[in-house]
């Protein structure tokens, strides 16, 4: 089965799109590039009385998502990139969250008004960069990030959520010792390398969901052996030391909180990172999330020590040069048509 290149989208395409409907059709083609957990893409969508239904899609949330904050999250990077995209086009969304405890699978209905006013030019630089957002797993160059865009960011939030930004090097030093303890911790529980094996996939044999192996090894290796295989050997220990560099050395990490926890909170958290990690291309630079400080109960305690008390983390990334561009790879995604 061939498929389609989901990140190559011809804008000049939208003129065709003459309703509500098919406009929405051609966003969506956006909103999917969004990040997510293993790249589960964990929504789903309907259209009705004209307006956009998001859904939290129970197959493609994680078995270790036990209170489905990941899969909201995503959900919350997918709406933002929609919002940004419809944006583009001179449509303001209103977003209105349904998602009131997190097992319901509603989360959000959304409108769309026509605006007479452009789009500002935030905006437009964000939406030229979601065909170009890619994780990047590799080491970041040291030195100083753009002053603005720090700023920017540490200013930043949406709705419940927050961003905070640590360049110090005592601070990515005690985060980096964070994201170690979380690779070996995750890493040694058998579940969780099943699971993780379970998304994996060579370049040679794309799919929609799921991360290519290419994104996480470096190398020849990554052609010798089974997707499957190298995560089953994948060394713990070794991950751990690797990541304690990578989180160290990194110039900048982003830790997004929020003052409340919970679906809604979720979704902005979602909304927040997926805008950060956009203006970070802005600026040539990549980006790689760690979701284990916060993910395993031991560690969110310590982290959070690293922002406001009043604020719980819910993402944590580092952004910065990639040393390896080539490792800036395209994952599959999954169209969704309404
Ligand atoms: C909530 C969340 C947690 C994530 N945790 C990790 C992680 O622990 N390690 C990692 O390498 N990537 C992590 N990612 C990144 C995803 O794997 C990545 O976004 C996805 O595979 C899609 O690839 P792309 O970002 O290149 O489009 C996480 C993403 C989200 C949204």
């Amino acid at each position: 089965m061939s498929i389609i290149n989901p990140w190559l989208i011809e804008e000049k395409d939208f003129i065709a799109a003459k309703d509500l409907r098919s406009k929405l059709n051609f966003w969506l083609k956006y909103a999917v590039l969004a990040v997510s957990a293993h790249n589960t893409q964990p929504w789903s969508c309907l259209f009705r009385d004209n307006s956009l239904f998001v859904y939290r899609n129970e197959g493609r949330t994680l078995g270790s998502d036990q209170t489905t904050r990941l899969a909201h999250i995503g959900i919350g990077a997918f709406i933002e990139n929609l919002s940004i995209a419809s944006k583009n086009w001179g449509y303001e969304p209103k977003i209105h969250i349904t998602a009131f405890s997190p097992n319901e699978l509603e989360v959000a209905q959304i409108s769309f008004d026509k605006v007479a006013e452009a789009t500002g030019r935030e905006y437009l630089e964000l939406f030229k960069v979601i065909t170009a957002r890619h994780t990047n797993r590799g080491l970041y160059m040291p030195g100083k990030l753009d002053e603005h865009l720090l700023n920017t960011i540490a200013t930043d939030g949406e709705g419940t959520a927050k961003s905070f930004v640590i360049t110090e090097e005592s601070g990515r030093k005690r985060i980096g010792e964070l994201v170690a303890k979380g690779t070996d911790i995750a890493l040694s529980l058998p579940f969780m390398k099943r699971e993780l094996a379970s998304f994996i996939y060579s370049s040679r044999k794309p799919k929609e969901i799921g991360m290519p192996i290419e994104s996480m090894i470096p190398g020849h290796l990554k052609n010798l052996i089974r997707p499957e295989t190298a995560i089953k050997f994948m060394n713990p220990e070794s991950l751990a030391r690797e990541n304690m560099k990578k989180y160290s050395q990194a110039p900048a990490l982003v830790i997004v909180g929020t003052y409340e926890d919970g679906p809604a909170a979720w979704i902005d958290a979602g909304r927040l990172m997926q805008r950060i990690l956009l203006r970070a291309t802005t600026k040539g630079y990549s980006h790689d999330i760690a979701a284990g400080p916060i993910e395993i109960p031991t560690l969110l305690p310590i982290l959070r020590q690293e922002i406001q008390p009043n604020t719980r983390p819910q993402l944590l990334f580092r952004i910065g040069r990639a040393e390896t561009p080539s490792l800036s790879i395209s994952s599959g995604r999954k169209a969704v048509i309404i």
